[in-house]
């Protein structure tokens, strides 16, 4: 066995993370480490590569008791880790960040020659022969920042390496991409812990799996032999709630929001959008193919530098957030670490912080009406918390999203833009969010839904408008939604039918 780890155990104040877990790797393997929001992965992770001090336990790496105290001493015994967050430094360039604290003496005084041969065979093998080592890792997209932060980890450790959620914040081909070098890795005889939210990715990936429950190791099997609904069963310690399937789609409705031409150079090529009653609206495309750049327009994130919007009363101004949500407009963004949770406040504060900043801060919502609506969605989104005032920072990754749903639902807003509602969040709480769009669109919100998850698209969506190279190219209505028909629209050819755009 390459690694064993015994009776690991880890609480912290309030929550017993983990409790008496036991996990193994071998060399040549893929792992995957699954389990609800809040059932102990990352947990378990940060106490393998001492970001955490574990309360008891034991490690064995080759056959040998190692204890280490801080992630440079995982590395040094052989462990690497990479996160979802890629943990590199945008700012410098591909070469520095792949040697940067590797040879001191040799580096101390470099030549950027000497440099940029080193990092060129570091990536050698990766499937990165176009990317420029001189340019700024931050020019690269995240997949490529993620296949880099690997090579580090992989250069600097060796032996284990521990992906948790990589591929979060990539698309299809991404993925693949990824998984190439993942399956590369595994060949050299690497054991790999992949933690994901994706179950076909799990499937497909890996060799084995693990399954946590409120930080108890529940089972370890063999992927191949696994069935999906039973492996369900393993994380939510109970069925899937039965699927309510497809929505059936709501057709004319009344006509509350319509925007023309709306526009931003570079950004987003005209579109219009008419946005009914009740409906869910949602936005296929890959990534960077004007998703996001559509709700950022329509939410004054990115001012809009021409058309134009109206509802019932009149012309709408959406160029900035504060006009926008004063117009009844919400927006969760897909990126949690930048534009979501505040760490240090409570998930009351949280949950409460758009709703006052819209009724304005002269006027305090009362804390016990605050109590109130964050007990309401923690109940609603089943947040995994002691209490509203535990500290965000110190919940989950997939709870720490929920609070930021939490916080737009609560505001109520008439037309909601989701940007990735689920990702990150496990297969139980995916389920209980798309039933939530149903409630609330049934009492009359709108949403606009980006997702790069075509079940999601196609269980969810009245209408499906289709993103490509910054133009809306093509909607699908009603029975048209269906895979194919997406994928079609996403990778038809600029000639041919023309954009719907105006
Ligand atoms: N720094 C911390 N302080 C207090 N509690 C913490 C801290 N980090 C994690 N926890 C708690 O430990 C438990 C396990 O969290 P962990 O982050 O390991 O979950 P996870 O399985 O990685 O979930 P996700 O899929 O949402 O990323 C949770 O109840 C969480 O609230
Ligand atoms: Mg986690």
């Amino acid at each position: 066995m390459l690694l064993t780890i015994e009776d690991l155990t880890k609480t912290f104040p309030g929550t017993v993370a983990l409790d008496g877990v036991c996990f193994d790797l071998r060399a040549g393997e893929v792992h995957a480490l699954l389990g609800e929001n809040g059932a102990g992965k990352s947990t378990l992770v940060k106490c393998l590569t001492g970001v955490h001090a574990r309360d008891s336990g034991t490690i064995w790496l080759e056959g040998k008791e190692i204890s280490p105290a801080s992630t440079l001493e995982a590395q040094e015994a052989g462990i690497g880790t990479v996160y979802q967050e890629v943990n590199l430094l945008p700012n410098l360039t591909v070469a520095e960040n792949l040697t940067f604290g590797r040879q001191p003496t040799r580096f101390g005084m470099v030549s950027g020659r000497k440099m940029r041969a080193e990092a060129e065979a570091m990536l050698a093998g990766y499937g990165l022969d176009h990317v420029n080592v001189t340019r700024e890792l931050g020019t690269y997209s995240v997949a490529v920042q993620q296949i880099v932060a690997i090579a580090r980890a992989v250069a600097l450790s060796g032996k284990v390496l521990i992906l948790d959620e990589p591929t979060a914040s990539l698309d299809a081909r991404e993925t693949e991409t990824l998984f190439q070098v993942v399956r590369g890795l595994r060949e050299r005889g690497l054991g790999i812990v992949f933690i994901s939210h994706f179950l076909d990715q799990v499937f497909e990936i890996s060799d084995r799996l693990t399954v946590l429950r409120n930080g108890r190791h529940i089972t370890t099997a063999d992927t191949a032999g696994m069935d999906r609904l039973e492996l369900i069963h393993h994380m939510l310690g109970h069925e899937l709630e039965e699927a309510e399937g497809r929505r059936r789609h709501r057709q004319g409705g009344v006509e509350r929001l319509q925007v023309r031409g709306l526009a931003r150079r570079g950004k987003i090529e005209p579109f219009d959008l008419t946005v009914r009653e009740g409906e869910v609206i949602g936005l296929a495309g890959l990534l960077g193919s004007g998703r996001t750049e559509t709700a950022d327009v329509l939410f004054g994130r990115t001012p809009p530098d021409r058309g134009d919007a109206t509802d019932a009363d009149g012309p709408i101004d959406l160029r900035t957030p504060r006009t926008a949500i004063a117009a009844g407009f919400g927006y969760a963004p897909e990126d949690r670490k930048t534009d979501g949770v505040i760490a240090d406040l409570s998930v009351r504060e949280n949950i409460a912080l758009a709703l006052q900043a819209r009724r304005g801060w002269t006027k305090p919502i009362p804390r016990a009406e605050q109590r109130r609506l964050a007990n309401d969605y923690i109940r609603r989104l089943d947040i995994r918390t002691p209490g509203a005032e535990k500290a965000v920072g110190d919940l989950s990754g997939g709870n720490q999203q929920k609070v930021v749903l939490a916080r737009w639902l609560a505001m109520n807003p008439r037309f909601l833009i989701l940007d990735e509602p689920t990702r990150g969040i496990d297969v139980g709480a995916h389920a209980e969010i798309l039933k939530l769009i149903g409630e609330l669109t049934a009492q009359g919100m709108s949403i606009l839904l980006i997702s790069s998850e075509f079940d999601e698209l196609i269980a969810a969506s009245d209408r499906v408008i289709v993103v490509r190279d910054r133009r809306h190219v093509s909607e699908l209505v009603g029975e048209e939604i269906e895979t194919g028909r997406i994928i079609d629209a996403i990778a038809a050819h600029e000639n041919g039918e023309g954009a719907m755009t105006p």
